[in-house]
């Protein structure tokens, strides 16, 4: 049996109450149907948030729910890792604004911007912190107001995404703990970032009433190109994990995934040789909330109690960049 350093101690998710049906797209003037979101997706309804429902606001929520179950205090926090692609202001970052709502006064706070794999990344520097012997807790939290960089007038991206938070409590194990992270794996390709970014509004376009005319500051896609590498780099990041972790498909108890795609999720377990039964979907009430899915969804299996104690669960995620990443952990 692999030794592990650190593990996830606690878990929580934090969502905006709007729910928002495919029909209500009708209401906003967008010429789509439930069925062709639900035959191309899987989706059905997702969480849109209130102006006062900020990202921080839903990292909050999620993080004080893991801290909770985990039974940790916010001054025993080290580090707060904060992914997310819709930060509340590009200065400074959002994790800042966590760690003074939550009064962690030790901790360090950072964001990391590496879209829908962004909470992978911080679990898996979460868990080089620890190995460090820099920490011993950290709080690793993915949280994403989709909504606010959508364009609502693109059909085709505006179905797909919605917004809301989960955080985990990353804690050093002790001796002979057989809890923990097994592997972890990482990868990106930004010869490929033109397929899913946002053209303007950074500081090499810094914002101009021109850019906000034509709406390039917004989210674009090319639909099914992103799919294509979707599917295989996630069946990458799959075939990583488990190699590391020296692990087959079949011991694996249950693959909880990025929630982009029920098509992207089946095309991913297929690959991996996990039957869909083993395979945790959500995408059809949340749509793709970036990099609080992996962790909503997480914090959902453990309170359905779908795995427990002594459970290997393996995580896969993949986003613009193009990033992905994959961990396998026994709870
Ligand atoms: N409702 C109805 N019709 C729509 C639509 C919508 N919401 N969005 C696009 N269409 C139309 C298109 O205009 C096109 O019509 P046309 O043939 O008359 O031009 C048609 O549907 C097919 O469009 P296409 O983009 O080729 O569809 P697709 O089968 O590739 O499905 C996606 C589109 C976006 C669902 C699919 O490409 C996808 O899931 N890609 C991956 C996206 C993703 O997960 N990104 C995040 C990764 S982290």
């Amino acid at each position: 049996m692999i030794p592990t350093i650190a593990r996830i101690t606690g878990t929580g998710r934090g969502l905006p109450a709007r729910i928002f049906t495919n029909d209500d797209f009708a209401s906003i003037g967008v010429e789509t149907s439930d069925e062709w979101i639900v035959e191309r997706t899987g989706i059905r309804e997702r969480r849109i948030a209130a102006e006062s429902e900020t990202t921080c606001w839903m990292a909050a929520a999620a993080s004080r729910s893991a801290m909770s179950k985990a039974g940790v205090t916010s001054g025993e926090i080290d580090v707060i890792i904060l992914s997310t692609a819709t930060p509340d202001r590009l200065l400074p970052a959002t994790a800042v604004d966590l760690q003074a709502e939550l009064g962690a006064t030790r901790a360090a706070a950072f964001d990391v911007s590496a879209a829908c794999s962004g909470w992978l990344y911080g679990l898996t520097i979460a868990e080089g912190m620890i190995a460090s012997g820099a920490i011993d807790t950290a709080l690793v939290v993915g949280a994403e107001k989709m909504s606010a960089i959508i364009d609502w007038t693109d059909r085709s991206t505006c179905v797909l995404f919605g917004d809301g938070a989960g955080a985990v409590i990353v804690q050093r194990n002790k001796a002979g703990e057989k809890a923990g992270i097994l592997s972890t794996f990482m990868r990106s390709d930004g010869c490929l970032a033109d397929l899913l970014y946002r053209p303007h509004g950074g500081a090499a376009h810094p914002m101009t009433k021109e850019i906000v005319e034509n709406r390039s500051h917004l989210v674009r896609m090319a639909g099914r190109e992103v799919f294509k590498h979707a599917v295989r780099e996630m069946s990458e990041a799959a075939d990583r994990a488990l190699d590391s972790a020296k692990l087959r498909g079949a011991d694996i108890d249950l693959l909880v995934p990025h929630q982009a795609n029920k098509r992207i999720i089946e095309a991913t377990a297929k690959h991996a040789g996990i039957p869909m039964s083993k395979v945790y979907v959500n995408v059809d009430r949340f749509g793709n909330t970036s990099s609080a899915s992996i962790p909503i969804a997480l914090d959902e299996v453990i309170e359905k109690k779908i795995v427990g104690p002594g459970s290997t669960v393996m995580m896969v995620a993949f986003g613009a960049g193009f990033t992905w990443a994959s961990a396998i952990i026994r709870l």
